[in-house]
């Protein structure tokens, strides 16, 4: 287990980092609280002794005060953000935004009121994201194939992402929302995405899988209105595969394949797992 006093000086290293990111010329920073990664881990520290575990004020306190610390340490036209984790999909006492009665149901008491307080430190965006790709990858990016036999419909997982960040949105109406895993809505994703904008359920939409399969896509869709079916993301996961092997270096393995297929066939033996 990673100390007090460790935590500590990741939180100053935060803080530091977004200062030296302003001097560098970078417009902002992105502060990562979600997928597995330790500021997410510690959203759900409920059993964690010390100033880093048990209550919520504790359990987000290395995110609140890097964040904190950034805004303070940073002129006030520096964009200090987080990719932030509001669902776990794995149940207390182990996930973040679960009930408290072990079920899987997404729970945004806790995510909205941290979000009410990085608000009040003048945060004014955020990207909402859900699962752990290491874990619950159907839950994180919704798969048409993948490792294992997803326990829900893709589009149940894409639907608890994109309500999800519309029920944060209702709560704190002013925070600019990011949604994410929209790539397995396909050719749809425009319409579906344009339609939550204009009811004002978030602000804009976030692609993943789609950016390696399809790096055009915005621009079609800005010029045509529509995606191009012969290019979009087959949710088939193989570049998830190459991310979770040592030194793997991923992309789209389908639409790219001079590049990704050998380093699919090098790092995963071309199998599918
Ligand atoms: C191969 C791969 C690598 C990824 N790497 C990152 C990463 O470094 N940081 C991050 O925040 N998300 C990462 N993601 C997650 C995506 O940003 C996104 O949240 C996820 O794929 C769901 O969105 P989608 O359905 O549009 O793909 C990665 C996803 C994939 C498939
Ligand atoms: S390998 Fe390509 S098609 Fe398959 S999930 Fe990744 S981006 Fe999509």
């Amino acid at each position: 287990m990673v100390t007090d006093e460790y935590l500590d000086r990741v939180g100053e290293a935060l803080v530091n980092g977004a200062r030296l990111a302003e001097k560098a010329g970078f417009d902002g920073v992105d502060i990562k609280c979600c997928h597995r990664y330790l500021n997410s881990e510690l959203l759900s520290a409920y059993e964690r002794p010390g100033k880093y575990g048990g209550s919520l004020q504790n359990r987000t306190r290395l995110l609140r005060e890097g964040v904190k610390g950034a805004i303070e340490n940073c002129s006030k036209d520096f964009i200090v953000s987080s990719r932030l984790n509001v669902y776990d999909g794995f149940p207390y006492p182990y996930g973040f935004g679960v009930g408290r009665d072990g079920t899987l149901d997404f729970d945004p008491s806790e995510p909205i009121w941290l979000i009410k307080e990085l608000y009040e430190y003048g945060v004014r965006l955020l990207n909402i994201t859900m699962g752990n790709p290491y874990f619950n990858p159907h839950v994180n990016r919704p798969f048409m194939r993948g490792g294992y036999e997803p326990p829900e419909h893709p589009l149940y997982g894409v639907s608890r992402v994109l309500n999800g960040t519309a029920k944060i949105k209702e709560a704190v109406p002013d925070m600019a929302l990011i949604c994410s895993a929209v790539s397995y809505l396909g050719v749809s994703a425009p319409n579906v995405l344009a339609g939550f904008i204009e009811d004002g359920k978030f602000d804009l939409a976030g692609f993943g899988r789609t950016i390696f399969a399809y790096p055009d896509f915005a621009n079609d869709i800005v010029k045509t209105g529509e995606m191009d079916k012969r290019k979009i993301c087959l949710c088939c996961s193989k570049c998830t595969e190459i991310m979770r092997t040592p030194g793997g270096t991923p992309g789209c393995v389908i639409r790219d394949k001079e590049v990704y297929l050998p380093i699919y066939q090098q790092q995963c033996g071309g199998k599918q797992k």
